[in-house]
Formats: C-alpha cells, structure tokens, sequence
C-alpha cells in the first residue's frame, strides 16, 4: 500500500502533534505535502521545526485564500485541520466537495448551522471525517467504557461529573482567540467536547434535552476589580504591570513562543498573551450542565477554570451498583512545557461498588503519553496499520457533532433561560 497523503491547515500549537506523528512515527505510513495558514511566519516556523527537530524535508506553503489551488495542486488523500474553532468548518465542507477526507481536531465546530453544514457536506460528498478525540483511547477511559459495557453495574441511570481546569491551564483560554465566544463556543463548546463525548462513549447514548447556567465569576476586569485589583495590563509581554502576576505569560523569555507567535503577530495581530483580567471576555469560567439522554440516563456536570489542580472527578449509579473514579492530569499549555505530556496522567483511580457485593478496585494498564495515555494510541489510529478495536474508539462526524451538540445546546439554554432539545438544533439524516 503507499503512503498516504496529507495537508495541514493552521500551523499553531496544535499543529506539531500531527506533522511531528507524520514526519517521526509514522513516516513510512504517511506523507506531509503542505502546510496552510492565514500566517505565513507561522507556516515558516512549522517548516523550521520539520527540518531541524524532525529531519523531514520542508513542505509547501499555501496562504489560506489558495486552499483550493493547494488541493488541485497537490490532491492530497486527507486534509488535516487544526485552525482556529471557527473557522474548522470551512476547511472541513470544502476538502470534502473537492475530494478529500478529514481528520479535524476538536471541536469539530462551533455553533448549530456549521454543524448541519458538515453534516449536510458528509452526505453530500460521501467523504469520511475523524475528529481526534484523543481521551476516548486514555488505558482508564476505556476501562470504564469496558466495566459498562460488561455490565459491571447494570444500566447506568445517572452520572455525576465535575471536571477542574487549573490556574495555567483554564487560564490560557481567557489570554487569547477563546475567550470570545464566537471563536470558540465557549468552554461548553470549546473543552467540554471531550468531556460530553466521553459520556456518550462512556454510557453508550446521546443527549436529549439541556440544561445549563454560566457565569464569568473570576476572570476578567470586573472580577478582579471586585477583589481589589488595581494595577491592570492589555498584554503582558514588556509591561512592568504584569510583574508578579503568577497569570501572566510572557513571549519574549521562550524561544517557541516567541517564534510562533511574538514574531507572527504583525501578519495579523493575533496577541497570545493578553491579560486574564482584561475587558471583552465573552466566555463563561463557571458552568453547570444537566443532560437527559436518550436512554433515559441524567447527567450532572460542572466545570471551573481556576482551579488548584486539574483533572476529574466522577460517579456513575447504576441499576447494579456504581462506580466512582478520580483522575488528576498534569495540565501542559502551549505556553512552553513538554507537548508530550499535555493532559498526562499523574494518577487514576477506578472504584466498583456492587450493589449488594464488596467493592473493588478496576486494574487497567495506566498509559504514557498526553491525553492520560490516549494521544499515542489515536495517533497509530490515525496514521498507522489498521488494528481491530472492540471498543470502536474512532470518532466520525456523528460522534463529532453529538459531543459539541450538548454544549451548543448549553449554550442556547443560557442564552435563553430554558431546557433545549437537542433536535431543535440539526438533523442527521
Ligand atoms: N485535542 C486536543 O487535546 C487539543 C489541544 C490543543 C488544541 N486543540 C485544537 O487545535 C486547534 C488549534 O489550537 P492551537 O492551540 O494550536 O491554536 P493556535 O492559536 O496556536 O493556532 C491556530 C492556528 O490557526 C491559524 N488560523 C487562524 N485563522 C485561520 C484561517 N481562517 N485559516 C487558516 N488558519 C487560520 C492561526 O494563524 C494559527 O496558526 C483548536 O481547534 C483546538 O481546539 C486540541
């Protein structure tokens, strides 16, 4: 079989996880024609980055107006798509209605209409998207899916689920393009796709009906204000009022950061380190979901972003028992740590109650790697030789747009104080 062939839209932080796979691991498998952006020092940085840490040939460079020469050009056989949430579904349509398929990082999209578009775009073409969803394939994420599907605890009737981002992690939403919500979808969008899909995954449904509230409660000017802040800044590189402030993050003293996004700013002035307690933040950092499935199952979900540490906790009931588990992450932000280890595992425990029997501890191979264990296994999904999966872990478009319907869902709840129908929002067929 040859190697497969692959282009790469939006060269930012995330983008490495891909092209370093394809160039490193997976070179004999894949190979990498392009990379495509709206920034082209960026472009220029990822070139950098394959030669000297990856000794792979630079690839062409394409401005995001060229898309569709790149495709006719180069008729890659997949189109890779790791820009900006908004904009995933432009690239998402048209690689399909030129012939492509697509693997997209998450969200798959934002909002209720570039959901159908996509939807609309996968029937039209018949083209196959993937959406990484890497936590799905974490050694204690699929355990679970396990203990349920054998029946560990009968027929799950409700979960429990609150999930803490910390004060680096859950802070770098608010420095940058997330903290609006147009960009992003907000954290119900933006983040919690992991966490809403790996319920679907996890009980074996989809949702049916939202419930949600949010609030800006820490972040942002009027909040620091209320707590006695006085000394404010737009941006903290270079500015004397960010000195001490433990959530400013500087660019100029990190050499990656600095390269890709300092250096990439007057292209097209995107700031990476703006203040956290600055004025225009559209997105919530408090939130509270509950969720009817279609099984009839509840969920209860939470999710805060400044918190001590990072990770979650969980309790499933069930009609034969319950299972509770914690999970505490090692939060990497593209801010200059170890990519590797984004969302690492520093620990995971799975406990079974049976309903009348004694409780136990579940045993699961704990995984290396970011995602607790999950980015090296999606990326041999990705890339590499087919293997069998009892657990069917590759997600498509229908499992794409089930996990962000629950938050765009949230969303419109908020915005409109009321349950919302998950089949307001699109059709599948
Ligand atoms: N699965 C995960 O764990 C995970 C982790 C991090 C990021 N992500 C996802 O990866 C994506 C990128 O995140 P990031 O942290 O790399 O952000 P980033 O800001 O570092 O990079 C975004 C890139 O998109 C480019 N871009 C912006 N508008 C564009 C347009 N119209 N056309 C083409 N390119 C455009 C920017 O120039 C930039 O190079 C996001 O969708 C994010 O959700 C996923």
């Amino acid at each position: 079989m040859g190697k497969k062939t692959y282009v790469l839209v939006g060269t930012g932080g995330r983008a490495e996880f891909f092209y370093g796979a394809i160039a490193g691991r997976f070179r004999e498998t894949a190979e990498l024609l392009a990379f495509c952006d709206i920034n082209r020092v960026r472009m220029d940085y990822a070139n950098r980055m394959l030669r000297e840490k990856y000794d792979y040939p630079e690839v062409q460079t394409y401005s995001s107006d060229r898309f569709d020469e790149m495709i006719a050009e180069l008729k890659p056989d997949c189109v890779i798509v790791t820009s900006v949430d908004r904009t995933h579904y432009l690239y998402i349509v048209r690689a399909m209605e030129l012939g492509c398929d697509v693997i997209t990082e998450k969200p798959m999209t934002t909002d209720a209409e570039k959901c159908q578009e996509i939807l609309d775009a996968v029937a039209r073409t018949g083209r196959k998207v993937r959406v990484s969803f890497n936590y799905r394939y974490a050694p204690h994420h699929t355990k679970i899916r396990e203990l349920i599907e054998d029946g560990a605890i009968g027929d799950v009737t409700s979960v429990h689920f609150e999930w803490l981002l910390n004060t680096k992690h859950g802070a770098d939403y608010f420095r940058r393009w997330h903290r609006d919500k147009r960009n992003s979808g907000g954290l119900l969008v933006h983040k919690s796709t992991h966490h809403f899909d790996l319920v679907n995954f996890w009980i074996g449904s989809q949702p049916e009906t939202v419930f949600a509230m949010g609030d800006l409660l820490f972040y942002g000017r009027e909040n620091a204000e209320r707590r006695g802040v006085t000394k404010f800044y737009d941006r903290a590189t270079g500015n004397p009022n960010a000195e001490g402030d433990p959530f400013a993050l500087t660019l100029d003293d990190n050499e990656h950061l600095k390269a890709m996004y300092l250096d990439a700013e007057s292209e097209d002035g995107y700031r990476r380190d703006q203040s956290v307690f600055g004025d225009g933040i559209s997105i919530e950092d408090t939130m509270s979901v509950t969720v009817r499935y279609q099984n009839r199952a509840l969920l209860t979900y939470s999710l805060n972003a400044y918190l001590p540490w990072e990770g979650y906790r969980i309790a499933f009931n069930g009609t034969k028992g319950r299972i509770e588990a914690n999970v505490v992450e090692q939060s990497y932000v593209n801010s200059g740590g170890d990519k590797a280890l984004e969302g690492a595992l520093q620990g995971a425990s799975i406990l079974v109650f049976p309903m009348f029997g004694e409780p136990y501890k579940a045993e699961f191979e704990e995984g290396e790697g970011g995602h607790g264990g999950g980015d090296p296994v999606l990326l041999n999904d990705l890339f590499g030789e087919p293997v069998e999966d009892r657990f069917n872990r590759a997600a498509d478009h229908v499992d794409g747009a089930r996990s962000i319907l629950t938050g765009i869902a949230a969303n419109l709840s908020m915005a409109q104080e009321r349950a919302v129908k998950v089949s307001e929002l699109v059709r599948f067929d």
